[in-house]
């Protein structure tokens, strides 16, 4: 069964959760690169490069949290930064559930932690009112992805049927949008 979301962290963990390995290091390497001050892109390379340096394994996910949830991906809000710059989640995945397609309200990076997810890329047709297929990458553990708005509509979903765990930064406190994204669309895929 393929289950979709929005990624509404508002319903889920506590904002900080104590005793979480290696993600106080993170945060802190986050708000360091936050803090510089540039605009999305440069700012979203520098979140990226601390990620990659920073990189958690996934026990700082308990056993519990890393089976993740029947239902939907289980996102897991780990940290909102106090003045609003920047919000960290983590989020696990299991086989075939994926978000809607979406875009976002500002820089967003993400990396992988455990297994693999893939990321499916799309440009909107004002014309025909379709999405056009731009693109599949994915995100194994390790790697890092940026997408920063505009041309930032895209869905993640694990084809794979091990469940799969990522680290998502986005330039924005979540709890007070509710989501990162911008708009869902249910437009159709052009072929
Ligand atoms: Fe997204």
């Amino acid at each position: 069964m393929t289950t979709t979301t929005t990624l509404q962290p508002a319903a889920q963990t506590a904002s900080r959760a104590p005793g979480r390995a290696g993600v106080e290091e993170l945060v802190a390497a986050i708000r360091e690169e936050v803090r510089r001050a540039r605009d999305w892109g440069a700012t979203a390379v520098g979140v990226a490069d601390a990620l990659q340096k920073r990189l958690p394994p996934p026990t700082f996910l308990t056993a519990a949290e890393r089976e993740g949830s029947a239902d939907r991906p289980a996102g897991h809000r780990l940290h909102v930064e106090p003045d609003g710059s920047f919000s960290l989640l983590a989020i696990v995945w299991r086989h075939d559930q994926w978000t809607r397609i979406h875009d976002h309200v500002t820089w967003c990076v993400f990396a992988g932690v455990q297994g693999e997810i893939v990321e499916d890329l799309f440009q909107l047709d004002v014309t025909s009112e379709a999405l056009m297929p731009a693109g599949r990458r994915g995100c194994p553990a390790g790697a890092i992805r940026c997408d920063v708005p505009p041309g930032d509509i895209h869905r993640l979903g694990n084809r794979h049927s091990a469940p799969a765990i990522t680290l998502h930064v986005y330039g924005t406190d979540v709890t007070r949008l509710g989501s990162s994204a911008r708009r869902t669309y249910d437009l159709p895929i052009a072929r």
